[in-house]
């Protein structure tokens, strides 16, 4: 979040934080005629960021820098696409020079790519002075990909749709959570293509409701994943890092979004220390190169220092 020394004064650049997230629910409800499910999943932000330096350009240009290796700073970036659609939808004649900073591993079903693209959205909002609300940025995020508008919002929001119709929600207090990054990536198409529909969807509400009073063990108890069957199904040590985190007896775990990361929730974060003290060994034993990542939720409130202008 700090910006980079000699940043001209009075500079119109931003820096802002691209949070992680994990789904605490998924429910699939149908398959649409154009491919994408209809579904039902609560996102929860955490407090694992990307970090996007963005400067305005007159000449128009578009510039991309990421130093992790992997990841595409070309037009193939949902950042990219992010400022092009942007762009496009506002008649922006200006360019921009943007530095991302990569901490959110790709292909987790941590929305890293995501949250990169509708960060991108709110400071080029700010940097090219168009001070948008969130109802007119939220259409471009959507055609970007299905849950970057999620993202717009901070905390913990329902989205339904393919995901793109997002609902804030409150949650009275953050959750303590250990994920688990095996060293393999799972494609979020695959894992769809492979899931199945339910006869009878899983209710959410009841996990809404126990968020928002900040009741963790009732959350505990009501997590859901459709995905996460199909998911250990391609990837069978997936399950086996269930396993190991099912082991040290958590409020739940769960698999991310279409994954690969898988997650627990601990009782508060000393509880979330010891199950990643615990799950290390056995997981070290048996799918050597996972990472391990102890983080906490955001609730609304906490996201106020999301963006800091350029000094
Ligand atoms: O929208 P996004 O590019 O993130 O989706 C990636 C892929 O995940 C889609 O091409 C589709 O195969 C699958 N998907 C889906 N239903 C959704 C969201 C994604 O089938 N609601």
């Amino acid at each position: 979040m700090i910006p980079r020394a000699g940043w001209p004064a009075g500079s119109r650049g931003r820096v802002i934080a691209a949070p992680a997230k994990v789904n605490l629910f998924l429910e699939l409800l149908a398959k649409r005629p154009d491919g994408y499910h209809e579904l039902q999943t609560l996102l929860a932000p955490i407090d694992l960021y990307d970090t996007l330096e963005i400067q305005p350009r007159d000449d128009g240009e578009l510039a991309l820098i990421c130093e992790a290796p992997g990841i595409p700073t070309g037009p193939e970036n949902l950042v990219w696409k992010a400022a092009e659609a942007l762009r496009a939808a506002f008649g922006v004649t200006e360019g921009a020079s943007i530095h991302l900073t990569k901490r959110i591993p790709h292909d987790a079903g941590l929305g890293g790519g995501s949250s990169d693209a509708a960060s991108t959205l709110l400071a080029l909002n700010a940097v090219w002075n168009l001070n948008r609300p969130i109802e007119e940025l939220a259409p471009v995020a959507a055609k970007i990909g299905s849950d970057v508008a999620a993202f717009l919002h901070a905390g913990p929001t329902w989205c339904t749709g393919r995901g793109e119709i997002v609902e804030s929600i409150s949650a009275a207090k953050p959750l303590d959570l250990v994920i688990v990054k095996p060293p393999f990536g799972l494609s979020t198409a695959e894992v769809y293509r492979n899931a199945r529909l339910p006869e009878t969807p899983t209710p959410g509400e009841a996990l809404r409701t126990a968020l928002s009073a900040g009741d963790a063990v009732a959350v505990g108890r009501l997590t859901h994943n459709r995905l996460q069957p199909p998911a250990f199904a391609l990837q069978p040590l997936a399950n086996w890092v269930y396993d190991a985190l099912l082991a040290q007896s958590p409020l739940s775990a769960l698999l991310s979004g279409s994954g690969s990361c898988v997650f627990a929730i601990a009782r508060d974060r000393p509880d979330a220390l010891r199950i990643a003290r615990l799950a290390e060994p056995m997981l070290v034993a048996r799918v050597p190169h996972c990472r391990m990542f102890v983080v906490r939720t955001l609730v609304p409130n906490t996201d106020s220092l999301r963006m800091s202008a350029g000094l």
